[in-house]
């Protein structure tokens, strides 16, 4: 990918020390403290950097230290509570929706592999995939996507940072995997410990990560406008037993039994395997903090090794 050596040489060891005025985007005033010119191209290879590192954890050397273990990390924790997104990634678990409303009859949950461009390996090389019409090509590009108009990027919807291409409700997306408060906590709290990793100041990490939970780590939540071009959809991501529900919970219009789905079945070739975590948990907070651990020992032995994340595969730590 072109931009890979530039990027990792001139956003490592960079911290923003200015404050950001209030009239540009956390996008925007990050992109040009990191990679210097405010072009699309910059902006999307900002997100890129972005939501690769939240999804595999660090892959270049942080040198303020900052871990991320990282969304696909079979080992997460939350608030002592052991977490694993993997099996909704690589097809272990039943949870993905390729339909509309939430039918378990007539548009049943599939198994689907979203780790079949390649799995870690391009993402380590700063791109989605390494096949282009495979599931995690499209999903990988739609989180850059989605999460340049959530930040405010001013080049959002031209030829280099094109606009959202998936589905335009998060609560349809998600409805089949029953996440619940720790598990949406977790991914939070790796796209704050990710954009920490590259020199974010924590009042912006906890504007972000306040956001991310406000709107999706509730349940029954009003609809609500991230996309401007898809207008107010249904946002609610937090659907598990342990959710908080939202002050101005509006159950009736979620076709999940006002809100709440139960937790996925485990796909047939991986019924040996033990998946995740089923522990009971605290609520979403309002006010988000993201608790950011840096280790004086910057050195990548905490990095996830993976070939391809693919199940079965075998975890180890890099050395
Ligand atoms: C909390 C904030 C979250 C946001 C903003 C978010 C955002 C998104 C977006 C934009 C997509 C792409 C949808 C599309 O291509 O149509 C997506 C898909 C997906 N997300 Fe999330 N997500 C969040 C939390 C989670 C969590 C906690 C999990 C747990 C495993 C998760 C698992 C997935 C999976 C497996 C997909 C692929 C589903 C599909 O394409 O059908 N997400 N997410």
């Amino acid at each position: 990918m072109l931009f890979r050596g530039i990027i990792s040489l001139s956003l490592i060891g960079t911290a923003i020390a200015t404050g950001r005025p209030s009239s540009t985007s956390i996008c925007d005033y990050y992109t040009t403290g990191l990679l210097k010119d405010n072009t699309a191209k910059n902006q999307y290879a900002l997100l890129t950097l972005l939501v690769n590192t939240a999804v595999i954890g660090n892959y270049t050397e942080p040198s303020n230290g900052v871990l991320v273990p990282g969304i696909l990390n079979p080992k997460g924790m939350y608030n002592g509570v052991p977490v694993n997104l993997l099996p909704y990634f690589n097809g272990c678990f039943v949870s993905t929706n390729t339909g509309e409303a939430y039918d378990l009859k007539n548009n049943p949950p599939k198994s689907v592999n979203f780790l079949d461009g390649g799995g870690a390996a391009p993402l380590m090389n700063n791109m989605p995939a390494s096949d282009m019409t495979s599931a995690q090509y499209f999903l990988l590009t739609h989180l850059y996507q989605y999460f340049g108009a959530l930040l405010g990027c001013s080049k959002y919807g031209t030829t280099d940072f094109p606009a959202y291409g998936g589905e335009g409700s998060l609560y349809r997306v998600h409805q089949y995997m029953g996440l619940d408060s720790n598990e949406v906590n977790y991914f939070i709290t790796q796209v704050g410990l990710s954009a920490a990793s590259f020199g974010v100041a924590q009042s912006d990490i906890n504007i972000v990560a306040s956001t991310l939970s406000k709107t999706f780590g509730y349940k029954c939540s009003p609809p609500v406008t991230i996309i401007p071009a898809q207008g107010p959809v249904l946002d609610s991501i937090c659907t598990g037993s342990n959710c908080p529900k939202d002050p101005n919970a509006k159950c009736e219009l979620y076709d999940n039994n006002y809100g709440n789905s139960p937790r996925p079945a485990v796909a047939p070739q991986c019924m040996s395997q033990s998946s995740s975590s089923m522990a009971p948990s605290p609520t979403c907070p309002g006010q988000y903090t993201v608790t950011v651990t840096v280790t004086k020992k910057p050195k990548q032995t905490h990095m996830w090794c993976h070939k391809n994340w693919q199940s079965g595969d075998e975890h180890k730590w890099c050395n």
